[in-house]
């Protein structure tokens, strides 16, 4: 298989790496090139191109069996979401006109559901984002499903939920700095619930998606078991050692959050029972046991 992916980043990284040690010729774009060395380290052939500019897209040679969109905003807020995948998921659909490409699979975010009653979300529930940066992601995923529907090329969408792994976790990260804090949001003493994925696991979900899934079809990549915030700060600091943070102060005004404060439990059957995949780490237990592990060997190197 000749596969291109777009946005070779953290998660992409991981995909490739996975890909090309199954037999597969990995193509792998990003601004930047290969600065570091870990796309050639990882089997991937860099490409240096901006998704943006429709030129670099040309200049990307051959066709795919599979491209997959894991481009991020790089942080950026709702000018940088509307030029990067909005803009971006034009630029590919238009591309892949001239093109032969077997399929597009498109890496799309949880945050895309604003449920708050801490009800099950599948991918048939509503979505109805507060944000603008969600109402762009859904927009987003409204490209590639169009054009799926008019023919252009098989599209398919995955709803990712909060990343982590080796370098990453927003919420360990704010644990381990003591800037972490137990929200008591949504009228629960444990604050919301949280949904979250190792890396790696997202890597297995979008090949399983990409080399089994039915086209035009979307799914949620989460692992198996959603937590409270506050039990998953009881549990770092049970496990570390370290102090639990404390209670959040009452917001003053409303969250600045690009998530929102969602209350919610993220799904994940459809891509287990439809395309027969398990999580390598069903939950958090297991996906920090490795972090944990080097904080208590080696307080503060984590
Ligand atoms: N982090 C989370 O918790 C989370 C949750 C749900 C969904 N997601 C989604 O998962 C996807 C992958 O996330 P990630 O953590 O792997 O992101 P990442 O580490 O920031 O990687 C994204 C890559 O995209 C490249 N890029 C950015 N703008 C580009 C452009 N205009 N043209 C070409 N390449 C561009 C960046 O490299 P250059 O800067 O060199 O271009 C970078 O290598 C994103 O769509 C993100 O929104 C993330």
């Amino acid at each position: 298989m000749r596969i291109l992916i777009v946005g070779c980043g953290y998660v992409g990284l991981a995909l490739g790496r996975r890909l090309s040690s199954s037999g597969a010729e990995v193509l792998g774009l990003r601004r930047q090139g290969d600065p570091d060395g870990a796309m050639a380290a990882a089997g991937i052939q860099p490409l240096c191109g901006d998704l943006t500019q429709p030129a670099d897209l040309e200049a990307i040679p051959g066709d795919f069996d599979a491209v997959v969109c894991a481009v991020s905003s790089s942080r950026g807020g709702a000018e940088a979401y509307r030029e990067v995948y909005l803009g971006g998921a034009r630029n590919l659909i238009e591309w892949a006109r001239h093109r032969r490409v077997g399929r597009m699979v498109s890496v799309s975010s949880t945050s895309v559901y604003s449920q708050t009653d801490g009800s099950w979300v599948t991918e048939d529930s509503p979505v109805e984002p507060a944000g603008e940066t969600g109402r762009l992601l859904v927009a987003t995923e409204q490209v590639f499903t169009e054009a799926h529907r008019a023919g252009l090329v098989a599209t398919q969408i995955v709803r990712v939920a909060g990343i982590y792994g080796p370098g990453r976790g927003h919420l360990f990260q704010q644990f381990l700095a003591g800037q972490a804090r137990r929200e008591q949001s949504q009228g629960q003493n444990q604050g919301r619930w949280i949904n979250m994925i190792h890396r790696d696991d997202v890597a297995s979900a979008l090949e399983a998606v990409m080399l089994r899934g039915d086209p035009g079809r979307t799914y949620n990549a989460v692992d198996d078991e959603p937590v409270l915030q506050g039990a998953f700060l009881e549990f770092l600091a049970q496990e570390t050692g370290l102090p639990l943070p404390p209670v959040a102060e009452p917001m003053a005004g409303p969250s600045t959050r690009k998530r929102g404060t969602t209350h919610k439990r993220v799904s994940n059957r459809r891509l287990s029972e439809e395309l027969g995949w398990k999580p390598r780490f069903p939950s958090y237990r297991e996906g920090y046991a490795a972090d944990i592990a080097a904080c208590v060997a080696n307080p503060g190197a984590v």
